[in-house]
């Protein structure tokens, strides 16, 4: 009989970016778009998975046919992602969550005020989630669900092996099954419709090239998620 890649799978999938406010009116954010993330939803779900796309602040809406949790900051994200990642099979985080985010969230608009020094913003450092899924992961018992982790990476460096060179170190550090390294410049990746990648696996087979539409490096992507889970538990 004919089976879809990710029939009876549950994958869930973080995209955009997370905006981490200031004040009522303002946060700090980033230029991430959402589309590998929308992209991965659309393949995943394709492919017959049941997708739950964890849905920080995106320049694209979310694909029909999977379910939509919105988050705004990187601590709801995490929120989520740990609440999902319970009865998940696959866990791919492409969102970009901050790394940092302001200390105190002002109740009210922050004033501008001539009387007064130019105000200083203090950072705090956010959770990693990608971590701390796969720390939850490796603490489940034994016999539990098998669970694929998937990160994505967008490193800059002065050549490919530099930042390959990079990407292995974090996949390494993070633990995370395979990594989605893009190679960023200024002008790369953010807001565009293709993309270039390496899937990096910690089983440390072949690096994998995938470059395209984000559609097209979706597909690689699932594609490669798919393989790796069906070799595992057939
Ligand atoms: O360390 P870096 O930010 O480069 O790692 C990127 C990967 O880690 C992405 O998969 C991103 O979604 C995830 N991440 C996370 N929590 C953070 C920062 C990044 O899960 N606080």
């Amino acid at each position: 009989d004919f089976q879809l890649p990710l029939a009876g799978r549950t994958v869930t999938i973080s995209a955009g970016g997370t905006r981490e406010p200031l004040d009522p009116v303002r946060f700090l954010g980033n230029r991430s778009s959402g589309k590998q993330g929308v992209a991965l939803a659309v393949a995943a779900r394709n492919a017959g998975a049941t997708v739950r796309l964890l849905a920080a602040h995106m320049d694209v809406a979310p694909p029909a046919g999977v379910e939509v949790v919105p988050v705004e900051t990187a601590l709801q994200l995490r929120e989520a992602a740990l609440a999902a990642a319970a009865d998940s099979d696959v866990v791919i985080m492409s969102a970009a969550v901050a790394d940092f985010r302001p200390a105190a969230v002002s109740d009210t608009k922050i004033k501008k005020r001539d009387d007064r020094d130019d105000p200083v913003i203090t950072l705090v450092r956010n959770p990693d989630i990608l971590h701390e899924l796969v720390e939850l992961r490796n603490s489940a018992a034994p016999g539990g669900r098998q669970q694929l982790i998937v990160g994505f990476a967008a490193e800059t460096g002065d050549s490919d092996g530099d930042v390959l060179a990079h990407a292995r170190a974090k996949l390494q550090r993070k633990g995370c099954d395979l990594l989605v390294v893009n190679h960023v410049g200024t002008d790369k990746v953010f807001g565009q419709d293709t993309n270039s990648v390496v899937i990096l696996a910690r089983s440390g087979s072949e690096p994998q090239e995938a470059s395209g539409t984000k559609t097209e490096v979706s597909a690689a992507i699932i594609g490669r998620i798919s393989g790796e889970l069906n070799s595992v538990s057939p």
